[in-house]
């Protein structure tokens, strides 16, 4: 099926997406398509991509940890083909064959390791691939260092073959010209070539780039298809390529946002995941991360080396230094921190105050109230207007269950009272400073529990000459 898109047609393609491989140069336990990327496995960022596609079909294929990569992609209607033993992308290509046997559009093949490409630059690989009677339509791209790659070996009629970095010779070597590992095959010679390829060559491994070789040999066309940006178009073999792709996306993600009004101070260390929202006039300080399905209003200032992950954050919240917060949730103007610790389901209302080294666990803290330092509420429902002094803590465990604390509107807790849940404390009521409240503390009453002050005159001074007498 045919649609317009500009002058050219764009027909919809196959996508095969080639994901067997353990990536042996990642050095790791974990499958190189499972490698997270600004917070997500390298697949599902090609899945997306070629979910933008809009393909005729989807077709994924999978060998190590073939589970786990399947868990990371629900959600995405693709045919999933098993190569039990990986023989190179060429062989990976076969076991998918029967998958697209039947389809009708060209056949683009992805890898999962090349996940910075975008649906754009692949729409307008298959409309060149459209425009010609190409057998195969490759995309290459320019490099300054092309070690790793296959290189791209031109005639005078064009791309003749692809030569892999262990088979190439010195001279090969030097050819900056690469092979994105990405194309756009006519189905019928996809197919009718794959049994082709042979696997005489370094690697003893069947490659899928043979098949332009075996083009050329058919007399079919070659086309290539040269990507502008060939930052879009690298392959991740090795963790230090993880991390260059990771700056690549950080700067467009991190782009995106300043042109969308947020500030951001420095950029380079600010990491803000993709599925992650901002609202305008909000500030990020340095070392900041935002992760997760995170959402911040406007007019929010986020200070230095704070991370906060699936959390819900009104306006003009201020969240201070070193703050960690996870999956809870700040009402407008609320201010955070400095050093202060929201565990999930904590929920902070308007103008609420949570200052430095206090830690909250699934409570809930009412408007306008102030938990300014050094205290632990957990399990806790706490009111309006609420001062939770210094050094205050919730006992919610006994060491086998854990209990809620209520505490009303309006309440004073002195510092370092110490609230053995479960217990209710009613609207307006005084807790003396160093108070254990085991009881439940009615409405606008004072609880108190502490030693009456004793007072032995002179005792101290009488200790002293003591000393002095001793010479100590
Ligand atoms: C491949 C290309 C190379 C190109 C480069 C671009 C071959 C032989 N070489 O090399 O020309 O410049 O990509 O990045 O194709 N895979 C399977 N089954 C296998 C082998 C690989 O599914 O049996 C998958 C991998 O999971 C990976 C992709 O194919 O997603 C590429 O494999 P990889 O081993 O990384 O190929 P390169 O050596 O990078
Ligand atoms: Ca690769």
């Amino acid at each position: 099926m045919k649609q317009a898109v500009g002058e050219v047609a764009y027909v919809k393609p196959t996508v095969v997406v080639l994901a067997a491989g353990l990536g042996t140069r990642m050095k790791s336990g974990i499958a190189k398509a499972l490698h997270p990327l600004s917070g997500r496995p390298l697949i599902r960022h090609v899945m997306a991509t070629a979910a933008r596609m809009d393909p005729e079909k989807l077709i994924l294929v999978l060998g190590h940890q073939a589970d786990k990569v399947r868990e990371v992609i629900e959600g995405y209607r693709a045919e999933i083909v098993l190569q039990y033993e990986q023989f190179g992308t060429g062989h990976a290509v076969r076991q998918a064959r029967e998958a697209f046997a039947n389809t009708t559009g060209p056949v683009l093949i992805l890898c999962a390791d090349t996940p910075l490409v975008t649906a754009e630059t692949l729409k307008g690989l298959v409309m060149d691939h459209e425009k010609t009677e190409a057998a195969v339509t490759l995309m290459t791209a320019s490099v300054q260092n092309p070690f790793g790659y296959g290189r791209i070996i031109r005639g005078k009629a064009g791309v003749m073959r692809i030569v892999e970095e262990k088979d190439a010779t010195a001279s090969q070597k030097r050819i900056q010209e690469v092979n994105t590992g990405i194309y756009c095959f006519e189905k019928e010679f996809l197919l009718s070539s794959l049994d082709s390829i042979g696997k005489e060559n370094a690697q003893g491994e069947y490659y899928l780039p043979d098949t332009i070789g075996l083009a050329r040999k058919k007399k079919r066309m070659v086309s290539a298809s040269l990507c502008a940006d060939a930052d879009e178009v690298m392959g991740i073999n090795t963790r230090v390529e993880l991390s260059r792709a990771e700056r690549i996306m950080r700067e467009r993600i991190n782009r995106r946002w300043m042109l969308d009004g947020v500030t951001l101070i420095d950029p380079d260390s600010t990491v803000i995941g993709m599925d992650v929202s901002l609202g305008r006039d909000t500030t990020l300080y340095p070392h900041v991360s935002l992760e997760g399905t995170t959402k911040i209003g406007e007019h929010c200032t986020v200070y230095p080396g704070s991370r906060i992950v699936d959390s819900v954050i009104g306006n003009a919240v201020s969240i201070k230094d070193f703050s960690l917060i996870e999956s809870s949730s700040i009402a407008s103007e609320a201010s955070i921190g400095p050093f202060a610790h929201l565990r999930p389901d904590s929920v902070i209302g308007e103008r609420a105050k949570v200052g430095n080294f206090v830690e909250i666990k699934k409570s809930t803290i009412g408007e306008g109230s102030k938990a300014n330092h050094l205290a632990y509420i957990g399990d806790a429902t706490i009111g309006r207007e609420v001062n939770v002094g210094a050094g205050v803590i919730t006992c919610n465990y006994d060491g086998f269950d854990k209990h809620a604390t209520v505490i009303g509107d309006g309440v004073f807790v002195g510092s370092d009272a110490q609230i053995i849940a479960p217990v209710t404390i009613g609207e307006g009521a005084l807790i003396a400073a160093g108070a254990t409240i085991t009881r439940d503390v009615p409405a606008d009453a004072l609880a108190i529990s502490r030693q009456p002050q004793e007072i032995r005159e002179g005792f101290a001074g009488r200790r002293k000459r003591i000393r002095q007498r001793k010479g100590k």
